[in-house]
């Protein structure tokens, strides 16, 4: 197997089995060295971040349609166009790397077809792309039903949110406060000769200027750090657990909230942390072993409290609600082509679900931090404003930060704002 074939291998299962690039991918690079593993993501993610791009531009140079069967030969078209046009690798060798690939593939047939579209790719590109980029979905590669969301949501500012969504995201961590200051840590990556500087928006983070391995991470294992996007640290801050309070994370898995809740505020009295299925409660626990901490981890759906909840009430509740995903396209490009906007509807019922069960098991006076990785208002304000009319004893507090931008209800980061994910947050307060 070599690098391209698997990220071919993975595009592929994207694409025509609907799975997810962070599974796929290491399934498909078992076996390869360090390095090819790396040009396997490169590629795979390139591929995908790019797809509304190129996808076009395939199309035009095929003088009629592939056969559905033939949908790897389409991936490896779009793997060369990637490396033509983003990466260092010279034309000719993308081609003959192309040409080389439908043997790999077992469809040897295809070598003079491949060679012969690539070579007139080349002649052909500067033309090829005028054209093709005429049209708004190919030139800020996003799909369609995402461009029509952001323009009525973001008037003024979608088509640079979408372009800076279409960036390398940077690796941000958060330094465990309960082992060692910040400080101190930037101190560990510079004698390990990472470059790094602190967050401006978050207390425990850190933002490296190139991304490295995680396990090149000095101390990962013993949990000194965790890998997490500097929006995402917002949301303990803002949630304020108490010394002695109660708290439950709804949707909890894989962790990246809930330690960093029990890191922010070691003294709660416990931290209650539901997902639902046992590989997602499996991922929880994993996460706060390696930090060395403890919650109560309840594997069921949060939506039905009756079947787990004790009866005894909190005082922070954290809903990082399951959503369209489209804030953190930067990292996970595959959201591009697995979303539809016909899943929307669903996705708005089981939020609107979520926060109508657990705000019963909110204490009086109690807090309860409702967050989405999504861009989209329906899934945001419009969600809060439907929730606290419903409800007569929601007061929404106002969050008043130097990050982000504020929204009728809470507030939002954005990947052209504060060169974040982008996550929304609205914090109530239960009367
Ligand atoms: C945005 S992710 C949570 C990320 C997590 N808070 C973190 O910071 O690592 C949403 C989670 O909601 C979970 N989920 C979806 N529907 C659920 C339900 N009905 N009950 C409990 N968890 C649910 C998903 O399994 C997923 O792990």
């Amino acid at each position: 197997m070599s690098a391209r074939i698997a990220a071919i291998h993975s595009v592929v299962a994207v694409l025509e089995h609907g799975k997810m690039l962070d599974e796929a991918l290491p399934l498909a690079v078992t076996g390869l060295s360090a390095r090819d593993r790396a040009l396997a993501q490169e590629l795979s993610y390139g591929v995908l971040r790019w797809y509304h791009r190129f996808l076009p531009v395939v199309d035009r140079l095929l003088h009629r349609p592939m056969n559905p069967g033939e949908l790897d030969l389409k991936v490896l078209l779009l793997v060369a166009l990637h490396e033509m046009e983003h990466l260092r690798t010279p034309d000719h060798a993308a081609v003959s790397e192309a040409v080389a690939g439908t043997r790999l593939l077992g469809k040897p047939w295809a070598s003079g077809l491949v060679n012969a579209l690539l070579r007139r790719f080349q002649r052909e590109r500067v033309q090829l792309l005028a054209e093709v980029l005429q049209d708004p979905g190919a030139r800020l590669a996003q799909p369609r039903w995402l461009m029509e969301e952001m323009q009525r949501d973001w008037p003024g500012h979608w088509e640079q949110i979408l372009l800076h969504s279409n960036e390398r995201p940077p690796m941000d961590l958060r330094v465990n406060s309960g082992r060692c200051t910040r400080a101190q840590y930037v101190q560990v990556l510079a004698d390990a000769g990472i470059d790094s500087h602190d967050s401006p928006i978050t207390e425990s983070g850190v933002r490296l200027t190139t991304p490295v391995n995680v396990q090149d991470l000095p101390g990962f294992e013993r949990g000194l750090v965790t890998v997490q996007d500097l929006a995402a640290q917002l949301a303990a801050p803002l949630l304020g657990p108490q010394t002695g309070g109660r708290v439950l994370d709804a949707c909890a898995a894989p962790g990246g909230k809930a330690t960093h809740i029990l890191e922010y505020c070691p003294g709660i009295s416990e931290l209650v942390a539901v997902d639902q299925g046992a590989d997602r409660a499996a991922l929880l626990a994993t996460s706060l072993r390696r930090l060395q901490l403890t919650a109560t981890i309840i594997d069921a759906d949060a939506r039905t409290p009756a079947q787990w909840w004790d009866g005894r009430s909190f005082d922070r509740i954290l809903l990082d609600a399951p959503c369209s995903a489209t804030g953190v396209i930067r990292r996970h490009p595959d959201i591009k082509v697995l979303r539809h906007s016909e899943q929307l509807p669903k996705l708005e019922q089981l939020q609107a679900a979520l926060l109508d069960a657990l705000w019963p098991l909110l204490t009086s006076g109690g807090r309860l931090l409702y967050v989405t990785c999504s861009l989209l208002h329906r899934e945001n304000d419009r969600q809060i404003e439907k929730f606290s009319s419903k409800h007569k004893d929601v007061r929404v507090l106002p969050i008043s930060a130097t990050w982000g931008t504020a929204t009728n209800c809470g507030r939002q980061t954005l990947p052209s704002l504060d060169d974040t994910d982008g996550f929304y947050y609205a914090l109530l307060e239960r009367l």
